[in-house]
């Protein structure tokens, strides 16, 4: 890797700032999907086992006001952290100031220290001032003062510049390196779409063309095919003059649609037939049709058809990239075009399969084929640019090799 990674900084004694990702799901004050602390914890041990002085960062969900901040607080994390690395970890509830940079003071050499929700920054005295998420020069210059080395692990992040990791990281040139989480996501990800083993097909979904567009695009020159499936499909559908009833399309989007189409050619794989409703609910009538789809009726997952096309697709793949659901999978009648997929993944052994965003994600594991998988992103939004072919801001800024 051209850039720093953890193994090229010193780390006995040192004050080591990390930035993590445990932007997780908590509710009643309790961690529930925990993926994200395990991915970190090479990282965490590595640095903790050669002597370092762990202090973490991240933020989690989103702050605009000072309410926001009670429900937002990282120390439900700190518990499970703790749980997981079998040793304590001091929780500290503030960003800043003496009672922060105490309790760095009284750190020996293997401890580790969660810092409050880095975006609690975001609101001061009821103004919402976005001093994390605006990447505030001031902060990133502060926190970096806290420390002698960083370790930015947070991949999931990387696609923000906000203080605690472009921030910290430009402040600390020379000594800003990447962690294990952040170098296994680039590299797979990296391969998978620079370096394949082919044939290598991207099975894109959700909703929204508009949030595909630019991942459409880059792998249009790079996969060999690319399977669409999700909301987005529709959109498809009526740039080929298919008709979609009440399904959802985004009108302003047909000509890029079209565009997109005639770049494509057979490249592009879109569903045969689809499992329509009669209204946006799991309990509505349904019905599988072929092709055009009658006024009254919306398409809300892949038929059968659609889901042997694709795994005729899939079957020799020796790279996949997915990202996305097939239909509207939280309803549990519009979810099994996305288990079947997801099921069907996880019987593909000879080739490299990754997954990337909530739905996907939560369809392989509760599947029980995420270890089947060769890697499951910890990065939604982060995956999302990685495969636009853009530069992620986070990554950017470790120092280079
Ligand atoms: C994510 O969950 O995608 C990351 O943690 C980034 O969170 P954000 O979209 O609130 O910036």
């Amino acid at each position: 890797m051209a850039k720093l990674t953890v193994e090229d900084l010193p780390l006995e004694g040192k004050k080591v700032l990390m930035r993590v990702d445990f932007n997780v799901p908590i509710k009643d004050g309790v961690v529930g999907d925990d993926n994200r602390i395990v991915a970190a914890l090479p990282t965490i041990k590595y640095v903790i086992d050669h002597g370092g002085r762990a202090i973490l960062f991240s933020h989690l969900g989103r702050i605009k006001k000072e309410e926001d901040k009670p429900g937002l607080s990282l120390r439900p994390v700190a518990e499970r952290l703790s749980n997981l690395l079998n040793k304590p970890v001091t929780f500290v509830p503030v960003t800043e100031g003496k009672q922060l940079e105490d309790a760095i003071d009284n750190m020996k050499n293997g401890d580790v220290l969660l810092v409050q929700n880095t975006r609690y920054e975001d609101v001061k005295d009821g103004e919402y001032v976005k001093r994390e998420s605006g990447n505030d020069p001031e902060l990133g210059k502060y926190w970096a003062s806290l420390g002698d080395v960083f370790v930015n692990d947070a991949f999931g992040t990387a696609h923000r510049k906000h203080a605690s990791n472009v921030g910290i990281a430009t402040n600390m040139p020379g000594k800003a390196a990447a962690g294990y989480l952040m170098e296994k996501e680039i590299k797979f990800l990296g391969d998978a779409v620079d370096n394949p083993e082919r044939p290598f097909v991207a099975i894109l979904g959700g909703a929204k063309v508009s949030d595909k567009i630019g991942v459409i695009d880059n792998l249009l020159d790079k996969a060999d095919k690319i399977i669409i499936g999700g909301g987005m499909a529709y959109t498809f559908y009526a740039a080929k003059g298919i008709k979609v009833g009440n399904s959802l399309v985004e009108k302003d989007k047909i000509d890029v649609a079209k565009q997109i189409l005639d770049k494509a050619g057979d490249k592009l794989v879109l569903p045969i037939d689809n499992v329509v409703a009669d209204k946006f609910n799991n309990d509505a009538d349904t019905k599988v049709v072929e092709g055009d789809i009658d006024d009254g009726w919306m398409a809300l997952d892949i038929g059968p058809k659609s889901v042997e096309e694709f795994k005729n697709v899939l079957k020799n793949a020796k790279t996949v990239v997915w990202n996305g659901p097939m239909g509207v999978f939280e309803m549990p009648n519009f979810a099994k075009g996305t288990l079947e997929i997801g099921k069907f993944l996880g019987t593909l052994t000879d080739a490299t399969t990754i997954v990337g965003g909530g739905d996907s994600t939560a369809a392989v594991k509760e599947l029980g084929v995420a270890d089947k998988l060769t890697h499951i992103s910890t990065g939604g939004g982060a995956s999302l640019t990685y495969l636009e072919g853009n530069e992620l801001p986070g990554i950017a800024a470790i120092s280079d090799k």
